[in-house]
């Protein structure tokens, strides 16, 4: 299993505070079996640029990497989570914030109503530079989702989905997650852990209460779009659209 959404590189943002946890935010990976965790640091582009993110993010990934080099726990697969802002879609950099090895850009949406001129800029973000946006964490706009009219538009729009391990896991929210999840509206998840104690991996958790409820072929669906995400068939992506 793929965790799409973490905070495990050390000192990069608020997430994991050193190597020795991020080490056992892997290790807490590793028994709930996962076996590779992408790294979604967040990068805000009124903070600082995309060259100078990557400068912090890979020397952060390069020192983990060294570390655990040679053992069994889950691989990192370097990334970003994206704040959005007006204009990403002409931000030629942002190419390379995305996750490596798929044409997906994680990108954090604001939690307001979502504008018009907000979804254009993710269609722009796939028609100008051919990236497939992956909205992070969309439990976090569960009231926006409700709305028919943004339910409406988001069916015709070029992006993925990811929601977050707790959305099944907490009683208040697991209906509807599985709800979203047997239509097909969700296509990959995250623990969008942060550290060993109030944000840790969960994912492992999140797969055994999808698979009690809704069987095994919905965690294998999630399974095989998360390969699919890295197949270079951007095509068989692009069928995932909601
Ligand atoms: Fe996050």
């Amino acid at each position: 299993m793929i965790d799409f959404h973490s905070h495990i590189l050390p000192k990069t943002d608020d997430g994991s505070s050193s190597i020795n946890e991020s080490i056992e935010m892997l290790t807490l990976s590793k028994q709930q079996g996962i076996n590779y965790i992408v790294s979604t640091s967040h990068f805000y582009a009124s903070d600082e640029s995309p060259s100078d993110f990557l400068l912090r993010r890979n020397s952060a990934y390069q020192k983990l990497n060294e570390t655990i080099e040679g053992s069994s726990l889950p691989k990192i697969i370097p990334g970003a989570e994206v704040g959005y802002f007006e204009g990403m879609s002409d931000c030629d950099e942002l190419n390379k914030l995305i996750i490596t090895g798929t044409p997906l850009l994680m990108v954090e949406m604001p939690v307001c109503r979502w504008s018009e001129r907000m979804l254009c800029e993710l269609e722009a973000l796939y028609e100008k530079q051919g990236i497939i946006p992956l909205i992070a964490h969309i439990d976090r706009y569960i009231k926006l989702l409700h709305d028919k009219k943004l339910a409406d538009k988001l069916k015709g729009l070029p992006v993925l989905i990811q929601a977050n391990a707790s959305f099944f896991i907490d009683k208040k929210t697991s209906r509807t997650a599985f709800s979203l999840l047997a239509k097909e509206k969700i296509h990959l998840l995250g623990s969008d852990c942060h550290n060993i104690t109030t944000r840790r991996p969960n994912l492992g958790e999140a797969c055994k209460a999808i698979s009690d409820k809704l069987g095994n072929d919905a965690v294998n669906k999630i399974r095989s779009n998360g390969r699919l995400a890295f197949s270079q068939k951007k095509t068989s992506l692009e069928e995932l659209f909601i």
